[in-house]
């Protein structure tokens, strides 16, 4: 007999309550807080200054292609703390072949369904665990400062509250089964010079729009760690920003989490002095922490604290323990469903003419489908977020499969029509585009593409569109891409436009679901889609330094009077709603308390249909400088035909508070704020106010 000596597995002394998920996921915080924290100074006790240290930086070369294997980080395997194995990222589980891929966030934020958002992160927090790993480098939740961003796929979408909606389910949904890691701490918005460009922001700005969605991730979503991002906010790199490392995540906020950095050049001279607790993939700035303890620059206690928070981590999500899930999670059809659903509800109707869509099959005798987008696997960039499925539903696939026998389909695999083409596209009875945008156009830097320059699509895809559509009347255009396009100059000559995103590898199926009307539209533009770049603030992707302000997206829109293509928020449907009947559980507010205001939502068409309220408030005669209306609350509600349904919105009252400077604090005005509410930003038609007689400081958290 074989007697092998096993490390003594600490971790598992450490439960009491367990919280699985439905789905079976591994149970984690099931220690008191008391009970981890000594266990975590029992294991740093008795770690070596070399053991600490290793933990404190990745071990894994940069060699062979980018992603193809799990990021390590040692632990310490004598005393069972399990290393870290960390794969990207925000769409699929990029390190593994096979791993299923869903659409793009941009795709997954035009839901406007954070349960959905949750199950997708728990799909991917499932796929990874089952395959040896245990951290996802996800969600990105970086506001769309602006659509030219490279790296606009990635993230959810341009609003602060609507992000932070998404990202906390997506850390919930990850952290089920392995830790999230929400980034690009902080203001990370430029691709071209990420690495060099130094964002000053004012700290209200900074407070309010860019660091938002990630306090609701660490306060409402729980997440174990935050990835810091490469740029310098104020004048020190994000991965050295004592303010935003030290000073605001980890004391104000009481993160009890680590930071790792982004890779390969995130991390400074200072960055362990200043609250970063892991350089990843490698050691490589962190080679001097041994002389710089030794010699007594730095304190150890700067190691400890960061050792104590990932070993904290590892203990409370049980790290340690083996995965309750197989390989065999891994594109199941669950989550192929859940990827379609995630498209499905992510594409955003933008125009329909005259009921061109949904097509009705029992009235098409052919149909064709045209652009070398059809038939191409057109998932999103090849940087960090990629992911390798087995296979991938293409929008020709999905409608073939559709149709079957019923409908010819015509496939011109073509961007450039000759007359041949024009006269097949005549006699179809109606015509399907599907262009847009792909790798080559926008992307990550370095690996990728990078920022978008110009916001419109090529000038042969433009006549590709054109040119279906003087050819036939019924012109459909299925539209791909990350973030916002212009479209000014194809828009009046089609009938109907979908904009499907990156929508994954079920994406055909959902995309023809939708053509066919087996499915009915419900996404709602997470960002606004200008008339031209002039509509915007400016976007320059070579500058080095830029100034960020409190205006962007639709506030920045609103502010300047201006009408955009579509709004943010703006979704069509092949139903109506009427929304009636707007209550307010109080007309006044006090610090600490929850407003809710309820609407009656009726399907007044004759298909099933989802629609999302949209609650927005305003502040008339505040004294500082606020948005014409800021989201601060919606839901998604699914209706019958004729059937009506009560939706409530919650509106937490320190919701509204605005961050003092001067004072360092938040700030509740004492105003008649005003609601309005409807199904987007520029589509308002209920309106009620409250007011707030007490004023001053409030706590958010
Ligand atoms: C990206 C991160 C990514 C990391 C690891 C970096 O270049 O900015 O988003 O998680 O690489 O691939």
């Amino acid at each position: 007999m074989i007697l092998t000596l096993v490390p003594v597995a600490l971790f598992v002394a450490c439960s009491s309550s367990s919280s699985s998920s439905s789905s079976g996921g591994s149970s984690y915080a099931t220690c008191t807080s008391e009970d981890l924290e000594q266990r975590v100074d029992e294991l740093v006790s008795q770690m070596t200054l070399e053991e600490k240290l290793a933990q404190m930086s990745g071990d894994t070369a940069l060699l062979g292609e980018y992603g193809r294997e799990l990021w390590y980080v040692p632990g310490v395997e004598r005393l069972a703390v399990p290393p870290f194995k960390m794969s990207d990222g925000p769409r699929g589980v990029g390190v593994h072949d096979g791993a299923t891929i869903f659409p793009v966030a941009m795709a997954r934020g035009a839901s406007w369904n954070p349960e959905l958002e949750r199950s997708v992160g728990e799909a991917m927090g499932r796929e990874l665990r089952a395959i040896g790993g245990n951290v996802l480098l996800a969600p990105a939740i970086n506001n769309l400062r602006h659509p030219s961003w490279g790296r606009s796929q990635e993230t959810y979408g341009e609003d602060v509250h609507h992000l932070s909606q998404m990202g906390v389910a997506a850390v919930q949904g990850i952290q089920t089964y392995v830790l999230a890691n929400p980034k690009h701490y902080a203001a990370n918005s430029i691709e071209d010079t990420r690495i060099q460009v130094d964002v000053t922001i004012d700290e209200r700005a900074l407070r309010e729009i860019y660091l938002a969605q990630f306090r609701a991730a660490v306060h409402e979503g729980g997440a174990a760690s935050i990835m810091s991002a490469y740029n310098s906010v104020n004048g020190q790199f994000c991965g050295e920003n004592v303010t935003l490392l030290r000073r605001i995540l980890k004391e104000e906020w009481g993160f009890d989490g680590f930071v790792l950095s982004d890779f390969v050049l995130g991390t400074h001279t200072d960055s362990a002095r200043n609250g970063l607790d892991l350089e990843m993939p490698s050691a490589n700035v962190f080679r001097a922490l041994p002389s710089l303890i030794e010699s007594g620059d730095l304190p150890e206690e700067v190691i400890d604290d960061a050792v104590r928070r990932m070993v904290r981590k590892k203990l409370q999500h049980k790290l340690d323990q083996p995965s309750p899930v197989d390989e065999s999670v891994v594109a199941s059809p669950e989550h192929l469903a859940i990827a379609q659903a995630a498209s499905t509800e992510g594409t955003v109707l933008l125009k329909n003419e005259s009921g061109a869509l949904p097509l009705d099959m029992a009235t098409l005798d052919r149909i064709a489908v045209v652009g070398l987008l059809a038939d191409t696997a057109n998932t999103g960039d090849t940087g960090s977020s990629n992911v390798r499925p087995a296979f991938v539903v293409t929008p020709l696939q999905g409608i073939q499969e559709a149709v079957g026998e019923q409908v010819a389909v015509d496939h011109i695999d073509k961007d450039v029509l000759d007359a041949g083409d024009l006269a097949t596209i005549e006699a179809a009875d109606a015509v399907i585009v599907v262009t847009g945008l792909t790798a080559e156009d926008e992307g990550e830097g370095i690996i990728g593409a990078g920022d978008r320059v110009d916001l419109g699509l090529s000038e042969e895809r433009v006549k590709l569109i054109q040119d279906a559509a003087a050819a036939n009347d019924r012109a459909i255009v299925l539209l791909e891409g990350g973030g916002a396009v212009t479209m000014g100059d194809w828009l009046p000559d089609i009938e109907a436009l979908l904009m499907i995103w990156y929508p994954g590898q079920m994406g055909g199926h959902a995309a023809a679901d939708l053509v066919f009307g087996n499915a009915n539209p419900s996404g709602k533009l997470p960002l606004t889609f200008p008339i031209d770049l002039g509509q915007l603030p400016a976007f320059d992707n070579e500058s080095l330094s830029v100034t960020y302000d409190y205006f962007h997206g639709y506030r920045f829109l609103d502010r300047m009077g201006t009408t955009p293509q579509f709004p943010f928020g703006f979704g069509l449907s092949y139903t109506t709603f009427s929304i009636d009947n707007l209550r307010a559980s109080q007309t006044q507010g006090a610090p600490g308390e929850v407003l809710r205001f309820t609407v009656d939502v009726t399907n007044t068409g004759t298909r099933p249909g989802a629609e999302v309220i949209q609650l927005y408030v305003s502040y008339p005669s505040s004294a500082v400088e606020r948005s014409e209306r800021d989201l601060k609350a919606f839901a998604k509600v699914t209706i019958e035909p004729g059937a009506t349904q009560s939706v409530e919105l919650s509106l937490p009252v320190n919701s509204l508070a605005y961050y003092d400077v001067a004072d360092a604090t938040w700030v509740l005005e004492a105003l008649n704020y005003e609601v309005h509410l409807g199904t987007s930003s520029r589509d308002l038609p209920l309106a009620a106010s409250f007011s707030v007689s007490a004023t001053g400081p409030v706590s958010l958290y």
